[in-house]
Order: C-alpha cells, then structure tokens, then sequence
C-alpha cells in the first residue's frame, strides 16, 4: 500500500497514514456473556483521504469509529493518529486531543437542546478556553459556512433536521479538526437534504485538506469517497478504492 500511494504521489515522496490501526479487537462484556465486536482490524488512512465504513447493522462500525475517534479504547491492538499512539494518554489528554485535533457528527445529531445553534457552535471553543468574542466571530462564520446565518439564534427544537445536521456539522469543524467522524451523518434525513449534507462535507474536505471517516448505509456516500473499507462480522472484508466501485443508481456490485 504505502509502495503503492508513493508511485501515485508521483513524486517519490512516501506519504504517511494520519491514522493507522493496527490489530484492534475490541470485546464488550455484557451480562449475557463476551460481544465481540471487532475481531482484529487493520487500517491505514492518509492525509485528506474520504472514507466510508460500510457493512450491516451490528458490523462494528460504530464501534471502530469509536476507536478512531478515541471515544473508546480497544481491548488488544493500537491507534495511532499522527504521531500520538491513543493508548499512551490519559483521560484529560484524551479529551484535549479530541478537542484539538477531531471532530464528530453523529446520526442523531447530539446539539444541547437548551442552546442556540451559535452557542451549540461556540461550545468546543468556549470548552477549548477561547474568550466569548473570537468564539463569537468564529461561530459566526462557520455557520454562515453551511448556509444557517438567518438561523443563528434559533433552538435545535426550532431548526428542521437537515438544519440541525448542519449546525452539528458546523460545531465538528469549528475547531478546524484534521480529522472529522461521522456516524450515520444522512441516516435521519431524505434523500435530497443527505445529498446536500454529503456534498457539504466533501467540499469542507476538499477546501481544508480534511480528513474524513463516515460510517454509512449511504450508497450516495460511496460516489464521493476515495476508498470504501467493508466490514463485515468485527472484520474487514475487503477495501475497494472508487474507481474500482461500480455504483449503480441505489445500489453497489
Ligand atoms: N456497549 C456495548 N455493549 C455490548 N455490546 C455492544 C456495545 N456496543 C456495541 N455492541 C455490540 O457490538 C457489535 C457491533 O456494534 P456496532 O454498534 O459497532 O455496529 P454497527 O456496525 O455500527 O451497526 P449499525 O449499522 O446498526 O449502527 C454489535 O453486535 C453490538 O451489539
Ligand atoms: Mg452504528
């Protein structure tokens, strides 16, 4: 692989996962015994890259994007994001790394009910110790971003779901994160505001050099990756890059 995205770099230069995962097993222990959820996952996933985990309810997605965002930690195995293995730090670092350098969308969205879409935007920065002001001005903007500047001061309660995934969407990238996770990110929204949703997310990719990693039933999702990582039972069942892809209308062969 890493032969392989060098010779497409063209230039000779290796270029180095931002995210690598290696022989990540991860067992929830419930009261009816041992889940395992993830049987062993190697990954590696390069600066700027989109990628889409895909596999049926109960794969282990959720729970490898957990890994990855250092939500959760794997019982055997390692990630490593850059140069930071996530074992290695402790809780208050984990949270500092989380608020530094990753962002979250989640299928439900996950805004403070009781908080306008401005400050559900200025949270991450107000927890990251930036004054009232700047993250004023920063929200601001970044919701202008996603098209919600005449919905700054409106509720969750009070914004349609596309909205909300947007102010969710703007709260992930206002930190300007390197890597952003999404969840599910179209699964409660129709067809024509997942679309804008997925285009949305790509162009932030695009222009800020983002990295992004979505788990996804979304076969719309598969025509703007780079590469579709398929899991399947806990285990990566193959990786397929998207010109190797052939996406028919709803569905994938
Ligand atoms: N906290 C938990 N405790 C026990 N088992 C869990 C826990 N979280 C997940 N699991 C189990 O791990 C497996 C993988 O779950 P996961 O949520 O990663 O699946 P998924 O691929 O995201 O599914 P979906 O498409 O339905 O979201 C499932 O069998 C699930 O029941
Ligand atoms: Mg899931």
């Amino acid at each position: 692989m890493d032969d392989k995205r060098a010779a497409q770099a063209g230039n000779g230069l290796v270029v180095k996962p931002i995210v690598n995962v290696r022989g990540v097993e991860k067992a929830f222990q419930t009261g009816r015994g041992t889940v395992l959820a993830l049987r062993g996952v190697d990954l590696e996933i390069y600066p700027g890259e989109y990628i889409s985990v895909m596999g049926p309810s109960g794969s282990g997605k959720s729970t490898l994007f957990n890994m990855i965002g250092a939500l959760d930690s794997p019982t055997a195995g390692s990630v490593t994001i850059g140069h930071v293995k996530l074992s290695d730090l402790n809780s208050r670092q984990r949270a500092f790394f989380r608020g530094r350098h990753l962002g979250y969308i989640f299928q439900a969205y996950n805004l403070v009910t009781t908080m306008s879409a401005i400050k559900n935007v200025m949270l991450p920065l107000v927890l990251g110790g930036m004054s009232k002001k700047p993250a004023t001005e920063r929200a601001e903007e970044v919701l202008r971003e996603v098209g919600l500047s005449d919905r700054m001061t409106h509720l969750p309660d009070e914004l349609s779901g596309g909205q909300q995934q947007r102010v969710a969407i703007a709260r992930a990238i206002v930190n300007n994160p390197t890597i952003l996770l999404a969840d599910e990110p179209t699964a409660n929204l129709d067809l024509h505001t997942g679309l804008a949703i997925i285009q949305m997310i790509k162009e932030l990719s695009a222009r800020h050099g983002v990295t992004v990693i979505t788990a996804t039933h979304d076969h719309e999702m598969l025509k703007v990756s780079d590469r579709v990582v398929w899991i399947e039972d806990g285990r990566i069942d193959h990786i397929a890059r998207r010109e190797e892809l052939d996406i028919h209308a709803g569905s994938v062969d």
